[in-house]
This record gives structure tokens, sequence and C-alpha cells, in this order.
């Protein structure tokens, strides 16, 4: 079934050039890429986009850091784009991602690892509607 679903090419691999070998395996997965933009954003936008980690003791690192430089916010569009998107990120941790994922390709760390991916359809839609809506 066809599926939207977030996509962060991070600040890490915006740094490095890496955006287009990103896309590159997002659009050879099937992956349409339905709307997509480069923005910059400050502390308050990040907690509010992590909200549901702010129990965490990564929380402030974490924000600290998807504010610190540009990213590439994208709307991916597929068949089970949600799980796609995943599979093909690999693992949170990139020493535990599989041969071949963007994680285990381009990630420095679990805090610099290059791409996120909404985890279910619903958060899907709330992703999309803060980084799109307006
Ligand atoms: P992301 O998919 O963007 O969702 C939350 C992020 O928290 C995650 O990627 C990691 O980059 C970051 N993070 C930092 N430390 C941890 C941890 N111990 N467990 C899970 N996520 C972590």
């Amino acid at each position: 079934m066809s599926e939207k679903t977030l996509s962060l090419i991070k600040p890490d691999a915006v740094e490095r050039n890496l955006i287009g070998k990103i896309i590159q395996i997002f659009e050879d997965n099937n992956l349409i890429i339905d709307q997509m933009k480069k923005i910059h954003v400050d502390i308050e936008f990040a907690k509010k986009f992590y909200a549901i980690h702010s129990s965490k003791p990564f929380f402030k690192d974490l924000c600290d850091y998807i504010s610190s430089g540009p990213l590439v916010a994208i709307v991916l569009k597929g068949d089970n784009a949600v799980q796609k998107n995943r599979d093909l990120m690999g693992s949170t941790n990139p020493k535990d991602a599989k041969p071949g994922t963007i994680r285990n390709l381009y990630a420095i760390s679990i805090d610099k690892n290059s791409v996120h991916g909404s985890d279910s359809v619903e958060n899907a839609i709330i992703e999309i509607d803060l980084f799109f809506k307006n």
C-alpha cells in the first residue's frame, strides 16, 4: 500500500556532501521524493520534534545536534514506505547496521547517524506535518 514517511538527512551527512548519495539509495529502491527542503531548525523546533525522547539522558545532546547545522527534510512516498525506509537506513547504532544500509555506509556514531526515518504511519503523519505544514 502506498504510504508517506519522513526522512531527515541529518547535519553530519549534509556537512559531508552526502545528500545526493543518500537520495540515490531512496530512488534506487522505488521511493519517490514527494517533497524536500533544506532547513536549519532551531532548538525549540528540535525539542518539539524529539519530544518523545524528552525523558532520555541523550535528549539535550540530540536536540543540540539536530539544530547544529542544516538538514534535508524529505517526504518519501511509495509502497510500504515507512518500513522500507527503516530497512534502507539500518540500525540506529551504525555498529549494528547491516552492510549496505545508509547508516552502515555513512554514519559516524549513534548521535551522528546520518538519517532519521519515521517509525510508524501515525508518527509519519505527525512528523510530516511538523516539517511541511505552512
Ligand atoms: P533518530 O532515528 O533520529 O531518533 C532519535 C535519535 O536519538 C536517534 O536517531 C539517535 O541518533 C539518537 N540517540 C542518541 N543516543 C541514543 C541511544 N542510546 N539510543 C537510541 N537513540 C539514541
